[in-house]
């Protein structure tokens, strides 16, 4: 089968993003702050689309020469299946264009299928903020910070 087609997101996506959004994650974040950072200059919002329907898309947002992967979220019957990883993928020459020179994220210590994807994309670890993910835990979770070089 083909992949599915990568697209940018407009604030017509938004419900459909908070709804991955929550499926991915405790902390929902609700669709007029995902249309707030679909619309801003610096964010750059893709998404991948099966069938007419949004089953994964990532947020990264631009300051100086660095981009923050605010967000992503695959839709959980799609994991797996590389979605995430083209998606991070297509956006390193964008951001890259736009002058950025390093990607910048943090993930939950205990987050596996996260970290193993980011450490396959050559994230290395930067630091560390102690017991920073409570939302959804009874015992919170330190952040890892990452980062990787973009080059253009
Ligand atoms: C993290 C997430 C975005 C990955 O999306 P995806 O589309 O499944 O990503 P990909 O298919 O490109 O890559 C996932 C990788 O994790 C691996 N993986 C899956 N479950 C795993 C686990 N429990 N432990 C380790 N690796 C795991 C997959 O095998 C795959 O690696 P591979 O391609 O080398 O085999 C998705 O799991 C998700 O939406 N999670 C909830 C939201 C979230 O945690 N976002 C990241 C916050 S930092």
């Amino acid at each position: 089968m083909l992949p599915a087609p990568l697209r940018l997101l407009t604030i017509a996506d938004a419900d459909a993003a908070a709804r991955l959004h929550a499926s991915g994650f405790a902390d929902a974040w609700n669709p007029a702050s995902i249309a707030a950072l679909i619309a801003s200059e610096t964010v750059l919002a893709l998404g991948a689309e099966e069938a007419g329907a949004l089953i994964a898309f990532a947020l990264f947002q631009s300051a100086a020469s660095d981009s923050e992967l605010l967000t992503i979220a695959t839709a959980p019957a799609h994991r797996g299946a590389g979605h995430a990883s083209r998606l991070i993928a297509a956006a390193l020459p964008v951001l890259a264009a736009a002058g950025n020179t390093r990607l910048l994220l943090d993930v939950a210590e205990d987050n596996a299928p996260a970290r193993h994807l980011y450490a396959r994309l050559g994230f290395t670890l930067d630091g560390r903020r102690k017991a920073y993910y409570t939302a959804g835990r009874s015992v919170p979770v330190d952040a890892l910070l990452m980062s990787r070089p973009i080059s253009g």
